[in-house]
């Protein structure tokens, strides 16, 4: 499958004991597992006669199929106790522990690891949601901030400003591009306080979508609305999605921030915890308006779009170019 020449996240390291877990990707279950000397994945159907891996467990290097002891090691290799050795078409998977979550694709792909840029970024939060709607509809949802008004409790723009918001898109061969800026719709005094804004500062949300795998990174900051200057405090948010299988979409999401205020002891005891419940609680929010779509069919076809919406055809081409490396789309949307 062209997705899999990707590196995908496939869940968090924490998530990962003693015990085995399942994860369904791109249509097929896998098993991850954990040995003394690293971590293996593997499509959760045995090759004997196809009991679920994810019901064995690990003794030293190997997972042992619950069913005739058939052992999986991490790289691939499968031997049997009635006949040894097992010669097998299936095979390993390339992996990479980073950033707090396991990777993985499959074996001599080419490309890059997606790398986090964070400089002077202090971390926040990793957090993982199934969304039940396929990638497009998912990724639609983060290519666009006119829900943010109606959606959003924090991060965005109120209605009455929506008019007003600037709007810009660029795209090369690979990736998308949108910047958008308009003032801040009402936050609580509080959090106005600890990140240091004006009630008339505005947001500024700039982000880019690549598609190996598909991922997009937010550049989100404020700015002073009579100067222009730009303030100190400032999110990164990466989001990977991943589809679970045609009709379901498991994100990961990464938010970093830029913290100046209150220092490091503010940062731990308050900005992070408040930081980390905002981004989580606005992607609950996203997650239930997308999974109330009556219609989640990916065609754009017959959608009234509006200005904020123009990126969401330039995502679906790539999606089916660079991601699927399918040559054919339902019409190029550039
Ligand atoms: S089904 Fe797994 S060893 Fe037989
Ligand atoms: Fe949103």
């Amino acid at each position: 499958m062209f997705e899999l020449s990707h590196w995908h996240p496939v869940c968090r390291l924490s998530d990962l004991k003693s015990k085995p877990i399942k994860k369904k990707i791109l249509g097929t279950d896998y098993v991850i597992f954990k040995t003394k000397s690293g971590v293996g994945i593997r499509e959760s159907r045995c090759p004997h006669r196809r009991m679920d891996l994810s019901r064995g467990k690990v003794l030293g290097e190997k997972l042992i199929c619950p069913y005739h002891s058939w052992g999986f090691d991490i790289h691939g290799n499968i031997d049997s106790p009635s006949i040894g050795k097992v010669e097998c078409r299936s095979q390993g998977f390339e992996t990479k522990e980073k950033y707090g979550l396991l990777w993985f694709r499959s074996p001599n792909s080419t490309g890059f690891f997606p790398e986090l840029e964070l400089d002077s970024y202090h971390k926040i939060d990793l957090s993982e949601k199934e969304i039940s709607a396929p990638l497009e509809i998912v990724l639609d949802n983060f290519s666009e901030t006119e829900h943010t008004s109606t959606v959003h409790a924090f991060l965005g723009y109120s209605e009455e400003d929506l008019k007003n918001v600037s709007i810009e898109y660029s795209g090369d061969g690979t990736t998308t591009h949108v910047f958008n800026k308009g003032r801040q719709k009402k936050i609580p005094f509080l959090i106005r306080w600890f990140l240091h804004l004006d009630e008339t500062d505005e947001f500024v949300d700039d982000w880019t979508t690549y598609f190996t795998p598909v991922h997009s990174v937010f550049d989100q900051y404020w700015v002073e609305k009579e100067t222009g200057s730009k303030r100190k405090d400032a999110l990164k948010i990466y989001v990977f999605f991943v589809p679970i299988d045609e009709s379901k979409t498991r994100i990961f999401v990464f938010t970093y921030m830029k913290y100046n205020k209150l220092g490091n002891l503010g940062l731990n005891l308050m900005v992070k915890p408040a930081m980390k419940f905002i981004v989580r609680l606005e992607v609950g929010l996203d997650k239930s308006i997308i999974e109330s779509i009556e219609d989640k069919n990916v065609s754009l076809k017959g959608c009234r779009l509006s200005g904020f919406d123009r990126v969401l055809g330039m995502n679906r081409t790539r999606i089916q170019k660079v991601y699927r490396g399918l040559d054919k789309n339902e019409g190029n949307h550039d």
